[in-house]
Parts: C-alpha cells; structure tokens; sequence
C-alpha cells in the first residue's frame, strides 16, 4: 500500500515536472508556481535541523564569530497589561541605510572560519585543496530568502529577484531588491518609516543583555547589532546550510524565540488577513531553523502594545485553518524543494563569477537569465574564492576567529 502511493507520488512528480517548459539547451526556461495547488500532497521530508554555530555583528557591523551580541528574552509578569509605547525615541533610531545592499560576506566569513565544520566524518583537515574547501552542502543562503521561498505560492504582493552562483559543488543563494522594492523604499511616508522603527522598539521592550537583568529602553534603538545563528537542514534530497537573526533565547524553555508585532485585531477581516498573510510569514521564518515559539506584541494604531501572546511555530497552520482557502504547509516546503531542484537543473557552471537570476512576479511563472563573468550580479567576493586575497575579508575576522 504504501509502496503504491510512493510510485503515485513519483509519477506525479515527474508529471508535475514536464509541465515546467523546456528551453533549447535542455534546461527549463521556467518553473510553473500557480496554480499553488500543483504542490499539494504530503508533507516532504524535512530533517530536524541542527545549530551548527553562530555570529554577532556589532554597532559598527564589524563580525564577530561568537555569541556576543545574544540577548535574552525578558517576560513581563502580565501579559495582559503591558504598556510599551514604541514611538518613544524613533528621532534617535540608528537606522540602518538598508538600500545599502548586503549580499551574503557575513555568512561566508563565518564558512571561512569555521570550514573545518564542514569536514565529513574521519576527514581531519581540507585535503581536496579547494579554497574554500568542499562543503558538501547544496546550498547556503539566509534564512529570510528561504522563507521567501516557502511563502511564494500564497504571495500575491511582492516578488522576488535570486541570484544563484555554483561555486566549488555548492549553490550560493543571493537575494536583490526588485525594481518595485526600490521604489517602494524612495517613497516611504514617515509614517510608515515610524512604523518599521516600532517592531525594533517592541524588541527592546523585550530583550535584556544579560540572563539575569532587565531591558534598558532608555538608549536609542539601533538595528545595526546582530546575533545569527547557522543551522544545517535537510529538504528531501538538498541539504541547507543558512543564517538567519535570531531575536533572543529563554532560559526558562530553553529555546530561541522570535519577537514580532502585529495590530490589535477587532474585527473578522483584520483576524483573516492576520492569519492568511502574517501567520504564514511567522510560520516560515521560524519553522526553517525549528525555533519554537513567537511572541507577538499585539498594539494600536498610536504604537502602544498593551498585550502580548504567544504562538507556538507548529500550532501557526492550524490557527490558520478557519479562513477560506487557507495556506498549507506542505504546498510551502513542496514548492521549496521543487524549485531548488529547478536551480539544480538550470545552475549548470561552476564558476564563483557567473551568477544565474531567478526572476519572480506574483501570477507568473519563475524565469532566469545567465550572467556572465564579473557582471553587475556577481556577488561571491574574491576574499572567499581566491586564495590569495583570504586576508582581505574586512572586518575583523581575522582577529575573532579563535573565539
Ligand atoms: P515586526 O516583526 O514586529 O514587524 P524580525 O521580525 O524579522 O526580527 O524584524 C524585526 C523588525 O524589523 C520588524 O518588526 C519590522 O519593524 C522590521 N522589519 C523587518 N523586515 C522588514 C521589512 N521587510 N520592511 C520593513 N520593516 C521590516
Ligand atoms: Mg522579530
């Protein structure tokens, strides 16, 4: 019985992928997203993941490849009655200038200084003299363009523009803003500029530097700071290996969680559009690195959080079930896996100097263009895969690798 549905499951994969077009070097020219429900079907197999370390960067962004910047979750009493009002100080907010783009160096400073992590069993010391050496890991992105990922099939707002370099045996993953995204930012009303301030306000509502002490929101607020972790995962045949910020750890449950905001809900639309469009985003983020818990600051239209609540990651698709055509988890990681595959497919030279640019629109089909050498996309820096310049990686790597 069950080797019956394994070989339906199987045919109707292979259905599902002919249905992609083919282009006339053999590879598909694109890969059909809608309708969501071509994805439906069982749960894939997505292992456990594993932490496999961790980094900080500090106020000025310098790296760090430890813990330093981890904060620790702060619980008020009663969640019922908080009073944080999130406007306060938003005329002092270290901002970030975030159409200063970001690619992926910090995550590559943490391979290159922990490459013996990805050694296998028994293999002592880099012997294949790559530089880096083989990772033996498909691909390595941040978490936030993998929970991109998971949300496309449900997406109808925004779309998404992936750079993808094969370097070495490994696919690289690099997110770019879209035209659509840029223009999005140049006319940002200072309302909504206050707006984005709030949840990093929330966030220092809720967090303290050390285990035993309490916030400080007297400071301003500045989103320079990080903490990251890196987790390895496994989706079905690709294995994962991404970053991700991580808000803070409760000692108590021991465990991570991720803070969020969200507006008072009233009404029955404002409970739909919670859980159709925001429960879905929350779910992603935090099943991909298994951080069990968000605690939402729900606050009104003023940016005071009078309650907080928390949503365990694995109950956030069953909170969602009573809207029509609610999202399915499955349809998320199912789509993940076929379209990794698609890049597997598409992403056919390896050379850390060509990138392939996956193209996606809400309603449309993914598309891609290959880049060539030193174009405008290309994104691995030389410091990572040229041997000569490993000195170069900026910062302080260097001097912050044996912590
Ligand atoms: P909220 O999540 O409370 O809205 P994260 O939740 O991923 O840790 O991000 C922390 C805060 O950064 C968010 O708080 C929000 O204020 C801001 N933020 C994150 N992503 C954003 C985006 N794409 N656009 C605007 N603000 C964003
Ligand atoms: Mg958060």
């Amino acid at each position: 019985m069950k080797r019956h549905a394994e070989e339906q499951d199987e045919h109707l994969h292979k259905a599902r992928k002919s249905e992609n077009t083919s282009s006339p070097h053999g590879r598909p020219a694109a890969f059909r997203v809608h309708p969501a429900t071509r994805f439906e079907g069982k749960f894939p197999f997505y292992r456990q993941p594993k932490d496999i370390g961790c980094f900080s960067l500090d106020a000025d962004r310098f790296f760090y490849n430890d813990k330093s910047q981890l904060k620790w979750l702060y619980m008020p009493e009663n969640v019922n009655k908080v009073n944080f009002n999130l406007r306060h100080g938003y005329k002092v907010f270290r901002k970030r200038d975030d159409s200063v783009k970001d690619y992926i160096d910090d995550l590559l400073r943490w391979i290159l200084v922990n490459r013996k992590k990805f050694l296998l069993p028994g293999q002592d010391e880099v012997c294949d003299g790559a530089f880096p050496p083989n990772l033996h890991t498909d691909f390595v992105c941040w978490r936030g363009l993998l929970t991109k990922l998971l949300c496309t099939p449900y997406e109808n707002k925004d779309g998404w523009l992936i750079g993808v370099t094969k370097f070495n045996g490994t696919y690289y993953m690099c997110e770019y803003d879209t035209p659509e995204k840029i223009a999005e930012r140049e006319t940002m009303s200072e309302r909504q500029d206050e707006m984005c301030y709030w949840g990093y306000k929330f966030e220092q509502h809720m967090v303290a530097a050390k285990p035993d002490s309490q916030p400080d929101t007297c400071v301003p607020v500045s989103n320079y700071e990080a903490f990251c972790l890196v987790v390895r995962g496994r989706l079905k045949e690709h294995s994962l290996v991404f970053a991700g910020e991580t808000d803070c750890y409760d000692t108590k449950e021991k465990c991570y969680v991720e803070l969020k905001t969200s507006r008072e809900i009233y009404q029955p639309n404002q409970d739909r559009n919670f859980k159709r469009f925001k429960l879905i985003k929350w779910w992603a983020q935090s099943f991909l690195p298994a951080v069990p818990k968000v605690i939402c600051g729900f606050r009104d239209d003023d940016g005071v959080v009078r309650q907080l609540k928390t949503y365990r990651t694995l109950d956030m698709p069953n909170i969602a079930k009573d809207i029509p055509n609610p999202w399915d988890p499955a349809v998320c990681m199912n789509f993940c896996d076929q379209f990794l595959t698609f890049v597997k497919q598409v992403v056919r030279k390896d050379d850390p100097k060509i990138v392939y640019m996956f193209k996606w629109y809400p309603r449309q089909d993914i598309t891609w263009t290959e880049h060539p050498q030193d174009s405008k996309f290309t994104f691995l820096p030389s410091w990572f895969t040229d041997p000569d310049q490993q000195g170069n990686s900026g910062s302080k790597l260097e001097t912050s690798a044996s912590s």
